[in-house]
């Protein structure tokens, strides 16, 4: 690669700010404190016309990142002229000397990542609910910790979401050695074991570049949104570090799951959902320099995260992956804290229901009503 000269020139440059090719992180001075609150408040922006996910005219429920060079639109780049006159650089190595230029000529408050967020394999509750509907999933068999045939609570992959991570296994494979794709440089996952494996399946045993290993942190703020189902409990630290020794945990990642209440039949809130989400987006790009970031996450979650970098709706099939090209500046000092209740009783049925109707959840039958719930209605 050129990046290696153009390295030693720019950091004869960049003076104080130690910028480094390569890098996107020009912040100088990180804006959270060591409690993980934002002293700032960061402007996110999903910058279009790279990526087909983020064109309106494509449709997510039939495209495949796998089948499109991860959606990469074949175009030009202001840079090319410099990077590549001769036309032999692939389109990938073209975006990637782009983007670092983005981030070599922004001033110091904005920076700019490739963030590729991946929706898990099929885990074993994704089966279920398909198995019982959702009605049912949601009202009373997602409580239950499986069936007595297979287990959900922090659900493993079935076999066909083990063949996603195979296929995304393979696609990558042949990304970096045919497409020069950048290798991520950082690797963050949900604590939950069906996104941890699949990262794990994903990029373990791929030919990566000597200084941009596979070396995953877990991060909760990654994890699923928190329904009272079993599937959004997550298991013991020390449980999840047996399974995957390799994986390194977040600074102050608890023992037990602080978070889940579904056993006292609260569930986290839409809104609490979203500030956690804006936190956990708000410590990567405070914390980590690097530009191309791995995310390996839930569907819930993700639409979360395209909602904070403003980027517009795109739900994914389980094993499938959405990438964005995202700016973030600083725009200020810190936000309003709210005082929103973070969880609410959700309402179940102590039987298989009648069905549930959006908005206004259970309908449980006249025998099987639960006692306390919230909003169940009685058929
Ligand atoms: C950006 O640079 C200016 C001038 O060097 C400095 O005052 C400011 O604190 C820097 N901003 C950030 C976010 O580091
Ligand atoms: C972020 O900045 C863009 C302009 O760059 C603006 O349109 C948008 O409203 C801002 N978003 C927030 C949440 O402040
Ligand atoms: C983009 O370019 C590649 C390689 O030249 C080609 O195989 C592919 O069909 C092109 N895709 C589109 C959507 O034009
Ligand atoms: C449990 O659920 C699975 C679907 O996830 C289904 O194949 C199996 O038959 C169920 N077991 C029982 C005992 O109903
Ligand atoms: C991924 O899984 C393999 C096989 O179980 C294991 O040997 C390896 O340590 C795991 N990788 C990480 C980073 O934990």
């Amino acid at each position: 690669m050129k990046a290696s000269s153009v390295l030693s020139f720019l950091s004869l440059t960049s003076g104080s700010l130690a910028w480094e090719w390569g890098k996107s992180g020009k912040w100088d001075s990180k804006p959270l404190k060591a409690n993980g609150h934002s002293t700032a408040t960061i402007n996110y922006t999903t910058i279009t016309g790279f990526f087909q996910q983020d064109d309106p005219a494509t449709d997510a429920s039939t495209f495949d990142y796998t089948t499109s060079n991860f959606g990469l639109i074949n175009r030009t780049y202001p840079t090319d002229a410099q990077f590549d006159p001769h036309n032999r650089r692939t389109q990938w190595e073209r975006f990637a000397y782009y983007v670092d230029s983005l981030n070599r000529d922004c001033d110091n408050n904005s920076q700019y990542k490739v963030l590729f967020m991946a929706r898990h394999g099929e885990g074993y509750h994704n089966a279920a609910e398909s198995y019982y509907g959702t009605p049912a999933w949601n009202c009373y068999w997602g409580l239950l910790d499986g069936n007595g045939t297979v287990t959900w609570r922090d659900a493993r992959l079935t076999p066909a979401g083990l063949a996603q991570c195979t296929k995304a296994h393979a696609f990558w494979a042949r990304a970096l050695s045919e497409s020069h794709i950048p290798a991520p440089q950082s690797y963050y996952s949900s604590p939950l074991i069906r996104s941890a494996i699949t990262a794990n399946l994903t990029f373990d045993d791929l030919p990566l570049p000597r200084d941009r290993p596979f070396a995953p942190v877990i991060k909760e703020g990654f994890r699923e949104g928190i329904s009272i189902r079993t599937c959004d409990a997550r298991s013991d630290r020390s449980a999840i570090a047996e399974l995957l020794p390799g994986f390194r945990f977040e600074t102050g990642f608890a023992e037990h799951d602080p978070l889940w209440r579904g056993d006292e039949g609260e569930g986290e809130t839409a809104e609490a959902q979203l500030r956690r989400t804006r936190e956990v987006m708000d410590e990567v790009f405070a914390q980590d320099a690097n530009t191309w970031i791995s995310i390996t996450t839930h569907s819930g979650q993700i639409s979360k995260n395209l909602q904070v970098l403003g980027h517009r709706a795109f739900s994914l099939s389980t094993g499938q992956v959405v990438p964005a090209l995202v700016r973030a500046r600083i725009v200020g000092g810190a936000g309003t804290t709210t005082t929103a209740p973070g969880f609410t009783a959700e309402a179940t049925c102590k039987a298989t229901p009648v069905t549930s109707i959006s908005g206004q959840g259970c309908v449980c039958g006249s025998m099987t009503a639960a006692a306390a719930a919230a909003t169940a209605t009685v058929a």
